[in-house]
């Protein structure tokens, strides 16, 4: 995506409703309310995590995103941003990691060791609240594929994804499949599944 596309893309984000998914995992949290939101765009969950009372580490591979959001939480204290990719992003211990729309894009090569990273920085009882692209979406479709924002992408069959959530207990777990119009009119086929689960006590 050209630097032009993904300032419009933060553009239509910054401000975008929070999804009730993002509200049930922070309404499980309990202390330390410390949070990761990885791919954190243009800031949406940051700031409603931030007003909730949590210490967020909000991450991105562009500066774009970053330096929005610097901007954005200017003098907020418990804000904490770094320019990085899901692999180098030194992740600290939190009760929750956010991934919403954004490990759709970690390349394929690295996503299990990014998964084992975030795996490792949940506490007991942590909360993961994100969504993993599925292979019946447009995305997923490899090649030069123009409706791919970021380089690379990585898609799941539903049962790799239950996969990654065998020393959870999964709290809610939906498959979202529809076809429709991007806004630049394009037709899409949506295939997400969006996971809240909760790491095991041990
Ligand atoms: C679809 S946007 C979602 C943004 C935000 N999570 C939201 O829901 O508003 C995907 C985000 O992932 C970021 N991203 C893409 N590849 C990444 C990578 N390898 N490491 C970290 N962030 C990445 C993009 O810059 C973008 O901000």
């Amino acid at each position: 995506m050209s630097s032009e596309e993904i300032a419009k893309y933060f553009d239509a984000t910054e401000f975008r409703e929070i999804r009730e998914d993002l509200v049930f995992a922070a309404s499980m949290v309990s202390e330390p309310k410390v949070a990761i939101d990885c791919g954190c765009g243009a800031g949406a969950d940051i700031d409603y995590l931030a007003r909730n009372g949590f210490t967020v580490y909000g991450f991105d591979v562009e500066q774009e995103s970053i330096s929005r959001c610097q901007s954005r939480f200017d003098g907020i204290g418990n804000v904490i941003l770094s320019k990085s990719s899901f692999i180098d992003f030194d992740y600290p211990q939190a009760s929750l990691v956010v991934a919403d729309a954004s490990l759709f894009f970690c390349p394929n090569s690295e996503f299990e060791h990014v998964w084992s990273n975030i795996y490792q920085c949940l506490l007991p009882k942590g909360i993961f609240c994100g969504s993993f692209l599925g292979k019946e979406d447009t995305m997923a479709v490899s090649g030069n594929n123009p409706s791919v924002f970021w380089p690379e992408v990585t898609a799941l069959e539903e049962s790799e994804v239950v996969a990654l959530f065998k020393n959870f207990e999964v709290l809610r777990f939906k498959t979202h499949k529809s076809t429709g119009k991007t806004p630049q009119g394009i037709t899409h086929n949506w295939h997400i599944y969006q996971v809240v689960a909760q790491k095991a006590n041990n």
